[in-house]
């Protein structure tokens, strides 16, 4: 099945018709639809398709009991009205390289794996790369059986209605050490590539990045009776704590987002008790995100203060900086470089993947695909079909050169 056809028949899957956006969440039915799709194309294949204890999926050409396996692929699960290529284009460019390797006739001396990693935005249950972290042992089963959506319903009860035993979550370090290298394929999420004029890159590292609960608490009241000296209204420390962190981003060159937030009683006309805010703030460097996120906390917390409300923060989630293999890298820019002919430029990122959970265990790269806009986590997120074309072909060479030695 070509990559176009394959694209094709994703497209519908938990598209919002209002945004045109996708809502694909974790142990839902438009994920259980992307699952099974890629086990069709698996099956399709002739390919093993095993799911991990972590509700990872893997379609496996050759046994990858032998060791040492080349493993591509990426997630298909979205953030709120996500776009298209974020995940679904580096399993789709996955497939197909393998079909570009068999045109060409490609020997594979190792075994060579297809994954879809659970659970990689975190958007339903607040923690990004859940199905990499379980494997990895970043994250335990524990703290897995505590994560629990906006209805209330917990992982593994969600886990369970989709059919998933969540009995065995946990790490899996016998499957990681089969692997010998993961290159996990991206759109690429900012406008590097465009500006440079090159249709793939390669990564060179995540920056660190985390997410903070601010809960603002103040007294819910009357919003027609209650003298505007006697509020104690978390809204107003929360909008200020906004702009506090766009500033001490801007100051430092980091970035910081309040990208969802909830409120109670949530009424129009009351006084809200409770605002509680998300913070993602993410930076080059540790010491730069340590100071920009203290420097929100602190300001936050003043303004709570000066408005007669309280202030919990909590660290929700945390990644480190990510350095990818070097080896594994320049190994990726030389076959590209002799076989395409190509040059790759070598780009940091500060959006999070599961392959930069995996690199703690095992050599791991990733390679960018062009976005002409860099518009990302949106519906006007997009790659042109020359540069799909070309991240494929890009994918095939490094998979052929790293399995077909
Ligand atoms: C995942 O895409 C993230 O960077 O939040
Ligand atoms: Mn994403
Ligand atoms: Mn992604």
């Amino acid at each position: 099945m070509s990559f176009h056809s394959m694209w094709a028949e994703l497209l519908p899957i938990g598209r919002a018709a209002a945004s045109g956006g996708y809502r694909r969440f974790a142990w839902t039915g438009a994920d259980a639809d992307c699952r099974a799709w890629f086990a069709q194309q698996a099956r399709d294949r002739g390919l093993t398709h095993e799911v991990d204890r972590n509700g990872n999926q893997w379609a496996w050409l050759g046994d990858p009991a032998a060791g040492d396996a080349v493993v591509t692929g990426s997630h298909l699960d979205s953030v709120p009205d996500g776009g298209a290529f974020d995940g679904p284009l580096g399993v789709v460019s996955a497939f197909a390289a393998l079909d570009e390797l068999r045109r060409r006739g490609a020997r594979f001396a190792k075994p060579l794996g297809i994954v879809n990693f659970g659970d990689e935005e975190g958007a339903r249950f607040g923690l990004a790369c859940v199905g990499s972290r379980l494997t990895a042992g970043a994250l335990t089963a524990e703290q897995a059986h505590r994560l629990t959506d906006a209805e209330g319903i917990t992982l593994p009860r969600a886990m369970e209605a989709a059919g998933h035993d969540p009995g065995a979550l946990g790490p899996d370090p016998e499957r990681l050490a089969r692997i010998g290298a993961f290159v996990e394929l991206h759109v690429e999420q900012g406008r590097a590539l465009d500006l440079s004029g090159d249709p793939v890159g390669i990564a060179s590292a995540i920056w660190p990045h985390g997410r903070w609960r601010f809960d603002f608490r103040g007294e819910a009241n009357h919003a027609g009776t209650t003298r505007i000296t006697d509020r104690r209204d978390p809204m107003l420390p929360y909008a200020e704590t906004v702009l506090a962190a766009r500033r001490e981003a801007a100051l430092a060159g980091a970035v910081a987002t309040f990208g969802k937030v909830a409120v109670e009683p949530n009424g129009v006309n009351a006084v809200p008790s409770l605002v509680r805010g998300w913070l993602d703030s993410r930076a080059e460097g540790q010491d730069t995100l340590d100071t920009v996120v203290a420097g929100i906390e602190r300001a936050a917390r003043a303004h709570a203060a000066a408005h007669g409300a309280t202030l919990d923060v909590t660290r929700e989630s945390f990644t480190p900086v990510v350095e990818f293999d070097h080896a594994l890298r320049d190994e990726l820019a030389r076959i590209l470089g002799t076989t395409a002919g190509l040059k790759v430029p070598v780009l940091g990122t500060g959006a999070g993947h599961d392959a930069g959970i995996l690199s703690g265990r095992v050599p791991t790269a990733m390679l960018f695909v062009r976005n002409p806009t860099g518009v990302s986590h949106s519906p006007a997120e997009s790659a042109t079909e020359d540069d799909c074309t070309a991240g494929v072909l890009a994918l095939a060479d490094v998979l052929e050169g790293l399995a077909c030695p």
